[in-house]
């Protein structure tokens, strides 16, 4: 077995602020605990919560790296600690962390990792799994149904690409919103059957309207939050079902219940980073058993925007806040 290193390059965040608090640091090579393996990690990607986190407005849960961002990876498995003997040395290996991923090695339960198909680089490995899970997990708690319409707020994201891609492979027909015309455009060419940009009071239910027949769509994946939620309670179907995923417009609204009484509609609320280990290895396999086949087959794709060496994570973060990409911003690690 090579031998490991006892250091590894690590993306610090030094303070709450701006990206430059970033800084890549050499930190201890993390040791694997009973149960869990090491990885080298090969590929990774930005996600909204490590922009969150590095403002000090989202601290990393309880067992993982306090100040080294990072919610998915793709790698190879480099050692085992106790009583771990599910993969061998150098089997390639992805999935989500609570945080940790943005350095060279991180710690996992051997049993939170799916098996990487050959067909997928390190890159599309370790950009994938997060939105890819998230969208896959929304559309199963929303019991969404071939034939059935879905609407996702802010399509352009890594998370709402997922929902378009993952959506129309279970048989959804999808509808997007976004703020500008060329990200439901790239959602278009993935499978997307329309889309509108935000307007006016009233803007999603008369896009749903005329998308449906005035029948409203069954499902929202909602990554918005704030004023979406209200704007889109009219725009559901009877027996309509909104998850809401993310808050990027804010974390309070106000709605009109009649709607919800007299439409019978479903909203939940959703979130992976903080489940139980075993809820994790749920997602994870149902992840290895669907998404990943569909993902080497290339049925599903999610469209990496740009990719930054992990020396230039201040960068990735920038972008990322300035809103500018469509799917995901890639890290790599050679
Ligand atoms: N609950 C969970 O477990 C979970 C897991 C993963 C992600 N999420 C959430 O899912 C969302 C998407 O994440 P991501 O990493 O895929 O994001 P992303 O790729 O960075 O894309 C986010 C996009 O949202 C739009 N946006 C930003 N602020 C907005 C606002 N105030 N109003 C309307 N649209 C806005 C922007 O596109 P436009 O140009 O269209 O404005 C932006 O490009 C985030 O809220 C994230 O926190 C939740």
């Amino acid at each position: 077995m090579a031998l490991l290193p006892s250091t590894m390059r690590a993306a610090v965040i030094t303070a709450p602020g701006a990206p430059d608090v970033l800084r890549v640091q050499d930190r201890p090579v993390p040791e694997p605990g009973p149960g869990e393996i090491l990885v080298r990690v090969r590929g990774s990607a930005l996600n909204r919560a490590d922009v969150l986190q590095r403002m000090g407005r989202y601290p990393a849960p309880p067992g993982v790296p306090t100040d080294i961002p990072g919610l998915e990876f793709a790698g190879e498995v480099a050692a085992s600690g106790p009583g771990a003997e599910r993969w061998a040395v150098g089997t390639r290996v992805t999935g989500l962390v609570g945080g940790g991923a943005h350095a060279e090695f991180l710690v996992t339960h051997q049993d939170a990792v799916a098996v990487i198909p050959e067909a997928l680089s390190w890159e599309v490995a370790g950009a994938t799994p997060e939105a890819c899970i998230t969208a896959y997990d929304a559309l199963q708690q929303a019991g969404a149904a071939p034939g059935e319409v879905v609407l996702v707020h802010a399509v352009g994201s890594g998370v709402g690409l997922a929902v378009v891609q993952v959506g129309a492979a279970l048989g959804c027909r999808t509808y997007g919103t976004a703020r500008s015309p060329a990200k439901l455009d790239v959602a278009r060419a993935l499978g997307m059957t329309d889309g509108v940009v935000h307007g006016e009071a009233g803007w999603v239910v008369a896009a749903a309207r005329r998308w449906t027949d005035k029948r409203g769509v069954d499902v929202c994946i909602d990554l918005v939050g704030g004023p979406y939620v209200a704007e889109t309670v009219p725009a559901m179907a009877l027996h309509g079902r909104i998850v809401v995923v993310g808050t990027l417009a804010g974390q309070e609204t106000s709605l009109d219940l009649r709607y919800l009484l007299g439409k019978r509609l479903t909203i939940r609320g959703t979130v992976l980073r903080s489940r139980p280990l075993a809820e994790r290895v749920a997602v994870t396999e149902a992840y290895a058993r669907t998404v990943l086949p569909w993902l080497a087959a290339g049925t599903v794709r999610l469209p990496i925007d740009a990719t930054f060496p992990l020396a230039r994570i201040a960068e990735a973060h920038a972008l990322m806040e300035s809103n500018a990409t469509t799917g995901k911003i890639a890290l790599s690690f050679d």
